[in-house]
């Protein structure tokens, strides 16, 4: 992606992220249960082409709703193909990000960033972002990688995090990843 630090996933391997054999080793309901309820707002960053989105969106019900954000037009676009004429269409809100900013305003209960956070240049202002549209006891749920992300890399990403003024709660298990949920101070 021309002159980006951090090269984005590109649209052509869209596939390996939303098949079966994925939904069998990560559960999407079994990952997000704990944390998202009906009637939540949730927002997911870099959602790709929505492995997460749907059942995200039957999650929250029909008085919540998902933003679902890409700086990709082709993954959006792949979303919006399958959820179009679906139950969950009108609950999901496709969202296109610019390189360095979310562009979201309205405050949301739950965030959630799978497999994402190492393809963002500035985590600063990313977490400075997301902090500012998290609701009070709102959540933001981070899951990355195992190899492609290193310990130090991760714990570096938490730092900044912390200095949004974000701190972890805990550290789910989700065996081989990296993860960490953090809420406000
Ligand atoms: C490896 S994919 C993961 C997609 C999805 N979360 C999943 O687990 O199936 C990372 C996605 O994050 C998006 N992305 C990367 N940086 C982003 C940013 N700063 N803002 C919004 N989306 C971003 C990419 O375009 C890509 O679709």
């Amino acid at each position: 992606m021309g002159t980006r630090k951090n090269p984005v996933c590109p649209i052509e391997r869209s596939g390996s992220l939303d098949n079966r054999i994925r939904r069998w080793l990560q559960n999407p309901r079994k990952i997000l249960n704990p944390y998202v309820k009906e009637g939540m707002t949730v927002l997911e960053v870099g959602c790709g082409p929505g492995f997460f989105t749907i059942d995200l969106a039957r999650m929250v019900g029909n008085n919540g709703r998902v933003v679902a954000a890409d700086l990709q037009e082709g993954m959006l676009q792949k979303l919006k193909e399958k959820i179009q004429g679906s139950e969950v269409e009108h609950r999901i809100i496709l969202h296109k990000c610019a390189d360095d900013k979310i562009g979201v305003s309205e405050k949301f209960d739950f965030i959630f960033l799978f497999y994402m956070v190492h393809e963002v240049p500035n985590k600063k202002a990313f977490f400075n972002e997301l902090s500012s549209v998290l609701k009070t006891n709102g959540k933001i749920y981070v899951v990355e990688p195992p190899f492609h992300v290193s310990k130090k890399d991760f714990e570096e990403s938490i730092v900044k995090a912390n200095l949004s003024g974000l701190i972890v709660e805990a550290r789910p298990k989700l065996f081989p990843n990296k993860t960490a949920l953090f809420k406000k101070i």
